[in-house]
């Protein structure tokens, strides 16, 4: 059924989580996913209450279309999303994929920026208008959920940008989303981007504006940030960071920053947060994209406290050095260390939280023997060490 509801149910203090892991994280070199990877990448975003997931690229291959397909037939709690380039052929592609889909969304783009438009689409500023419009039609024949996104609009002409936007608005896109494509902007100056198109463009208030920030400056999150608090309401993010060169924005580190800074958003997501370290070993084991071990919320050392003062003070009083507990993004609260007088239930707690389940109890028994031995040769067991014990029976959950 048609609705021209423009946030799809979404509450207007809600902050939409959009999650391309499956798309722009895919396109990372080395990090591409099979359908079955895909699927269960996609049911634990949906575990995690992501609002929207981008599933891939329909029109890239076969097998992405099938991707889709597989995640659009699945996944009934969140909306699921396709990429289109501005072609009726894409959007199609992208269309046929989603028909099984509970709730489905077509996002299209086309670049805006000068260099883009001249070098790469060789076409005229009033051509990508015409071309951004028909776009949107198109997919407005598919579903009434549509996203449009300005690529490369951190280096765009407002002026410019303003009129294509308006225009996309008028033709039925519902979500808006401004991507720094090659994360070339200051945190004031796109959310001061974000501001100016929502108060010049007069339909403004038709369409959900969304960003897209990539991490090339490692500004990625505090531009997504800047521009939440100047109204944007969805953010594009990937779980881990994942995506093209330096990365997306972070999932974990959008959403913990407006839950742990309430006092200064005016909005939050629905995400649970205890799915978070889940999703994130998720990720990194299925595409061997190790997490680094200070990387914020999702690291190994993110919530571990190694001097002296600092552990007197977290045993006094855990707020002296946590900004947040770690059992509300989903990590145990102490952090084990596996050594030789560890007894089988720490053993067997640590493989389940990085993911990694054993078929039988036989094979549980021979893992734990195996990790007995080792530990008489080492101080200490780290999660690689375990990786390895365990790769030849190993499936992860
Ligand atoms: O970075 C980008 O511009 C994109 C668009 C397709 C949204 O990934
Ligand atoms: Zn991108």
């Amino acid at each position: 059924m048609k609705t021209n509801e423009v946030r799809f149910g979404a509450a207007k203090d809600q902050l939409i989580i959009f999650d391309t892991t499956l798309r722009d994280g895919e396109q990372s070199p080395g990090a591409s996913m099979t359908k079955e990877e895909k699927v269960r990448i996609a049911k634990q975003l949906e575990r995690m209450r992501v609002d929207v997931i981008e599933a891939g690229f329909p029109a890239a291959s076969n097998g992405d279309f099938e991707s889709v397909k597989a995640v659009a037939d699945v996944i009934k709690d969140s909306t699921v999303c396709g990429l289109a380039r501005a072609l009726e052929k894409d959007i199609a592609r992208a269309g046929e994929a989603l028909r099984g889909a509970n709730s489905g969304r077509i996002h299209t783009f086309i670049a805006t920026s000068p260099i883009h438009m001249e070098k790469k689409l060789r076409m005229t500023p009033d051509q990508v208008v015409e071309q951004a419009v028909k776009a949107v039609q198109w997919a407005r024949q598919w579903t009434d959920n549509v996203e449009f996104s300005p690529e490369d609009a951190g280096r765009s002409d407002l002026d410019f940008l303003c009129r294509v936007l308006e225009a996309v608005i008028a033709a039925g896109a519902r979500t808006v989303n401004i991507p720094d494509t090659v994360g070339y902007n200051m945190p004031w100056q796109f959310g001061g981007l974000i501001k100016n198109l929502r108060e010049k463009i007069p339909n403004s208030d038709q369409a959900v504006f969304s960003v897209h920030c990539h991490n090339d400056l490692g500004l990625a999150v505090a531009n997504s940030l800047s521009a939440v608090l100047n109204g944007a309401r969805q953010v594009e993010c990937t779980v881990n960071g994942l995506g093209e060169r330096a990365g997306n924005a972070s999932l974990e580190e959008i959403v913990m920053a407006v839950r742990t800074r309430q006092d200064m958003f005016s909005c939050d997501s629905r995400i649970d947060t205890t799915q978070i370290v889940p999703a994130s070993r998720l990720v990194s084991g299925i595409t061997g994209f190790a997490v680094q071990p200070n990387k914020a919320i999702v690291g190994a050392n993110a919530f571990a406290h190694e001097s002296g003062i600092h552990q007197d003070g977290v045993l006094k009083h855990r707020e002296t050095y946590e900004i947040m507990r770690a059992e509300d993004v989903g990590w145990s609260t102490n952090k084990m260390v596996l050594g030789k007088h560890s007894g089988r239930n720490a053993f067997k707690t640590r493989l389940k939280e990085l993911g990694i389940e054993l078929d039988s109890e036989e094979a549980w028994n021979a893992a734990f023997a195996r990790f007995k031995d080792l530990a008489d040769k080492k101080h200490e067991i780290f999660d690689e060490d375990l990786h390895a014990l365990v790769s030849d029976e190993a499936t992860f959950a």
